[in-house]
């Protein structure tokens, strides 16, 4: 077993910003549903494929729709949100997350990144991050998405670490219950109330002790 744990980030609301867009363009997605999507029911969506995002929204709408619009309307959603993103660049890695990823890399940690999104290799070339990885799992990388620990599963066989000799940064209740269930240590980044499923939670990355998770 490795010496240093692992490092396991989340991208979307750990690395970079990117939540808000999901949130908005599901927002014009449930408009046109004559659907109102509030910031409660979008922490739920945290985490999830965009295929079960779909799904919990038209449970919660009680719509039903044919095969065809289900995937046009994941089409719609995925160009919104492509759109909104066009002009990321490394200005929108979040404040502290790239140093401290970068500490720990000098400090023998491996690092991995699994998102559920599909499009989480692109967002990482657009944030010139791609290199900073051991690991990268995503959305095209997997069956089943958070909160299914598949993509933790295979982040950590990647870099050759036993699950709990991993921690795991996430913004989504999703993520953290997913680290939990394979007894990662799961650190929450951000103030939702959802996080307190997490073995810790921090504002941001500046606020924690990288040697809180020195094992040796
Ligand atoms: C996750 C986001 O990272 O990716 C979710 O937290 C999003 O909100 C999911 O639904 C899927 O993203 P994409 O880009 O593949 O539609
Ligand atoms: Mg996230």
């Amino acid at each position: 077993m490795r010496k240093f744990p692992t490092f396991i980030f989340d991208l979307d609301g750990v690395i970079t910003n990117t939540e808000k867009y999901h949130y908005q363009s599901w927002r014009i997605i449930c408009n046109d549903l004559g659907y109102n999507l509030t910031k409660e029911q979008n922490e739920e969506l945290k985490g999830v494929s965009r295929n079960k995002c779909l799904l919990k929204i038209l449970q919660w709408t009680n719509l039903n729709i044919s095969q065809s619009k289900f995937e046009a309307l994941l089409n719609k959603k995925n160009k919104i949100y492509l759109e909104k993103i066009s002009k990321l660049n490394s200005s929108n890695i979040i404040d502290g997350v790239q140093d401290f990823i970068k500490n720990a890399k000098e400090q023998n940690h491996s690092v991995a990144l699994y998102s559920s999104s599909k499009n989480a290799k692109f967002i990482l070339s657009k944030l010139n991050l791609h290199g900073f990885f051991d690991a990268i799992v995503d959305g095209n990388s997997v069956r089943a998405s958070k909160p299914d620990p598949e993509g933790f599963i295979i982040a950590s066989k990647l870099t050759n670490s036993d699950p709990s000799n991993c921690v795991v940064f996430e913004d989504s209740e999703a993520g953290i219950i997913a680290g939990n269930k394979i007894n990662m240590t799961t650190v929450g980044i951000g103030n939702s109330i959802k996080l307190n499923v997490a073995s810790k939670v921090f504002k941001n990355f500046q606020e924690i002790k990288f040697k809180d998770f020195q094992i040796c």
